[in-house]
């Protein structure tokens, strides 16, 4: 599947590397209920994707580094150039972690309200979040799913998905300084030829059922392992930032 995502920029010289990013399998369609495909305008006004997914009826997380204008949320979606059944929804407040970092992508998390509820059906639900004391160990495999690059650069219409091991937090931290395992997920064995793609950025990364990491970052050597955000590590910040969201 594709990939990664994240700094659009430095990514591109690793899809150019060719053939580096890899395979993941379709999705079974609605399979991932909790999925939303993510679209909003950059600064210079380019439309990116991201992937996303619903935690409550008006509210998707996502990454951080997913913010710009005009975001737009599609849940029930699988294919997304058939918009039949989906449900289209404009995002009314976005709100990254205040501490988001750009340059070193740490607390890459946001929440975004929706304009109304979600109507939850068979194809659109909600995923559970992990408890503070949730801790994701090395040795773990779950599931990244997103809409991001193929193997062959080009972006999916279809859901894909794969399975990632977690790494050691050293691992990233050998290359990456600013890696820091008590809030990011070192996730994707070197050996393996998979993982997340550009445009995967803000996907879930589920272990039995919940959402443990979003889809942040990959290291400068192109090939896994990459980071993610750790979920379980945000659970005050989630909860309040919630309550400021439900307000009416
Ligand atoms: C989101 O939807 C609105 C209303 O349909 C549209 O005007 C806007 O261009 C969309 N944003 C993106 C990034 O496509
Ligand atoms: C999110 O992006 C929007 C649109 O580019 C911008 O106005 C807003 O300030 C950003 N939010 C934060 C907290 O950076
Ligand atoms: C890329 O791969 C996908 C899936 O195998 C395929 O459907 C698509 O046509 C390919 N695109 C190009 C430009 O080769
Ligand atoms: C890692 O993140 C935690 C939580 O934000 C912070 O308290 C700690 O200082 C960070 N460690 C490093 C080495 O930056």
């Amino acid at each position: 599947m594709g990939l990664l995502l994240v700094f659009l920029v430095a990514v591109l010289s690793v899809d150019a590397e060719g053939g580096k990013i890899l395979w993941g399998t379709e999705s079974k369609p609605h399979s991932r209920p909790y999925m939303a495909f993510i679209n909003f305008y950059d600064s210079k006004l380019v439309v990116k994707r991201c992937g996303g997914f619903l935690v409550e009826k008006d509210i998707v997380m996502t990454a951080a580094h997913c913010n710009g204008s005009n975001i737009n949320v599609t849940l029930g979606a699988h294919n997304i150039k058939k918009q039949k059944n989906t449900q289209l929804i404009p995002v009314r407040e976005a709100k990254p972690h205040k501490d988001f970092n750009s340059v070193t992508l740490v607390n890459d998390i946001m929440l975004l309200k929706l304009e109304h509820k979600a109507q939850l059906s068979s194809t659109v639900k909600t995923i559970a979040l992990p408890k503070s004391q949730d801790w994701v160990k090395p040795g773990q495999v779950c599931t990244v799913a997103g809409w991001g690059n193929l193997a062959n650069c080009t972006l999916s219409k279809t859901l894909q998905e794969v399975n990632l091991e977690v790494q050691t937090g050293q691992m990233c931290h050998s290359m990456s300084k600013t890696y820091n395992n008590s809030i990011q997920l070192c996730v994707g064995n070197p050996n393996e030829k998979k993982a997340t793609a550009r445009g995967d950025s803000g996907g879930p990364f589920v272990c039995n059922g919940v959402a443990q990491g979003i889809v942040s970052y990959s290291l400068c050597t192109g090939t896994p392992p990459r980071v993610f955000t750790r979920i379980s590590s945000f659970i005050p910040w989630i909860q309040k930032t919630m309550k400021l969201l439900q307000q009416p």
